[in-house]
C-alpha cells in the first residue's frame, strides 16, 4: 500500500466532494463561522470566530496529509466550486491505511442542514468508498443524542453494531455514549448489485 494514490474528487450534479487545496481557507471560514450554533453541540472543534489564517493553514495541512495517506479530510462544495457546503472524510483514527478501515465523518453547513444533503453525501461516500477506494469496513460514530446523525447512518444502510458507554467527553465536559454504525464492502456490493 506504499504506492496507494487516493482518489481526490467525486462529482455529482448537486455537489463535489474533493480533497482540500491551498486557497480553500476563505470558503471554509464562511461555512464554519456561519454555522457555529449548529455545530457546537456535537463538533468539539467548533468555535465562533475562526480566522482566515488558521483555516488556510488547516486546508494546507489536510492537503499534505491526504497526499501522504495519513488522513483523508474532504470538503463538500457546490459543483461550480464557489461555496463550501460542509466537510466529510475517510478518517483513519490512527490506524494504518493498510487496515482498510475508515470512519466517515460529516458536517453540513447550517443553511443547508435538514434538507436531505447529509443523507445524499453519505450515500455517495459509501458508493465512492467501496468502488474507487479499497475500504473493507466503513464506520460512522455519533453521540447517541445526535438524532440527525444516527438517522443519516440508518438511512444509508449502515448497521448499528453497538453503543460505547461514556467513551468520550463533549465540549461542555459531560460524557457521551457513542453509537457505532458500520457497513462492510461485501454487504454493500451485494446489496447494491443489479
Ligand atoms: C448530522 C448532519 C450531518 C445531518 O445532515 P443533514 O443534511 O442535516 O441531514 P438530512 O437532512 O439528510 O436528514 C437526515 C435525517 O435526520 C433527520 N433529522 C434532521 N435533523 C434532525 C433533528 N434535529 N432531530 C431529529 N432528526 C433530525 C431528518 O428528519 C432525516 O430523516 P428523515 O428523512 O427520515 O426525515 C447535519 O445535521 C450536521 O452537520 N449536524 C451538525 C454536525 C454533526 O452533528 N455532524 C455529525 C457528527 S457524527
Amino acid at each position: 500500500m506504499s504506492t496507494f494514490f487516493a482518489p481526490d474528487r467525486y462529482e455529482t450534479p448537486d455537489f463535489t466532494i474533493r480533497c482540500y487545496q491551498p486557497g480553500d481557507g476563505q470558503m471554509s471560514q464562511d461555512s464554519v463561522n456561519t454555522s457555529y450554533e449548529h455545530l457546537r453541540t456535537f463538533m468539539p472543534w467548533a468555535k465562533p470566530d475562526f480566522s482566515l489564517e488558521e483555516l488556510e493553514a488547516n486546508a494546507r495541512r489536510f492537503c499534505g496529509e491526504y497526499l501522504s495517506n495519513q488522513e483523508f479530510a474532504l470538503g463538500i462544495f457546490l459543483p461550480d466550486g464557489t461555496r463550501k457546503l460542509g466537510g466529510t472524510g475517510f478518517h483513519l483514527r490512527g490506524q494504518p491505511v493498510e487496515n482498510l478501515n475508515a470512519e466517515v465523518g460529516m458536517w453540513i453547513r447550517a443553511s443547508e442542514a435538514g434538507k436531505g444533503l447529509g443523507t445524499r453525501v453519505l450515500n455517495h461516500m459509501l458508493h465512492w468508498g467501496f468502488t474507487a477506494w479499497p475500504w473493507v469496513r466503513l464506520e460512522w460514530r455519533c453521540d447517541t443524542l445526535n438524532l440527525a446523525s444516527a438517522a443519516v447512518a440508518r438511512k444509508a444502510g449502515m448497521r448499528l453494531e453497538g453503543t460505547l458507554r461514556q467513551d468520550e467527553r463533549r465540549s461542555d465536559g459531560t460524557r457521551r455514549d457513542t453509537y457505532v454504525f458500520a457497513i462492510l464492502r461485501d454487504e454493500y456490493l451485494q446489496d447494491t448489485s443489479p
